[in-house]
């Protein structure tokens, strides 16, 4: 089997219906892929891997099972272990090493990308504008976007190896051109 993109989103989408856990997937998408373009590594596979690492969180919602039991199908539609296996390294609970660059990428843009989205959405101009400082400001703030776990963001970008403000400005930047897929503000067009 071919692990397409186009593959990929029918897998996912024949598991998930909520609007906001499929933004998560293409967020998450969009960094890997421009995490692979820049480190010269194979975008699609990267893409498709980080598009499909929460597919089964909707049939799945604890960690008792997720991603766990959504390897098994994964398996079962002939995904590539070593894509199965990067997915499953995204889960602290599962003690996957992150032993390749795909894995810490997965990891790294994850929780981050959901925080700048969360970020995005309360401020009028979304993505646009959006700075590191801001960013970490944010992350300061226990009350806002709870649910992102704030030692996920710093250990990823450590283990990634990237500055967090660089990170934090990439991913605000691999955003960008999907703002409006994810439910923002699209660029303004300027006047040239
Ligand atoms: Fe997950
Ligand atoms: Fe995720």
């Amino acid at each position: 089997m071919e692990p397409t993109r186009e593959r990929a989103w029918e897998t996912l989408t024949r598991h998930t219906q909520s609007e906001a856990l499929l933004r998560h997937a293409l967020a998450v998408e969009a960094s890997v892929r421009a995490y692979a373009r820049r480190f010269g590594e194979d975008e699609e596979f990267w893409g498709t891997t980080a598009l499909l690492h929460d597919f089964d969180w909707e049939i799945h919602p604890t960690l008792d099972q997720h991603p766990q039991d959504g390897a098994a199908i994964l398996r079962e539609e002939g995904y590539p272990e070593q894509m199965i296996e990067a997915i499953l390294s995204h889960a602290e609970h599962l003690d996957v090493p992150r032993d390749t660059q795909l894995k810490k990428t997965l990891f790294a843009c994850d929780e981050l990308s959901g925080f700048i989205h969360a970020c995005a959405l309360v401020r009028p101009t979304g993505l646009e504008g959006m700075t590191p400082k801001s960013v970490k400001k944010k992350l300061k703030q226990p009350s806002f976007a709870a649910g992102v776990n704030r030692d996920d963001v710093y250990k990823g970008a450590e283990d990634l190896g990237i500055d967090l403000d660089e990170h934090i400005a990439f991913v605000i930047d691999a955003l960008q051109p999907i703002a409006g897929e994810l439910g923002l503000p699209t660029e303004a067009a300027t006047p040239s």
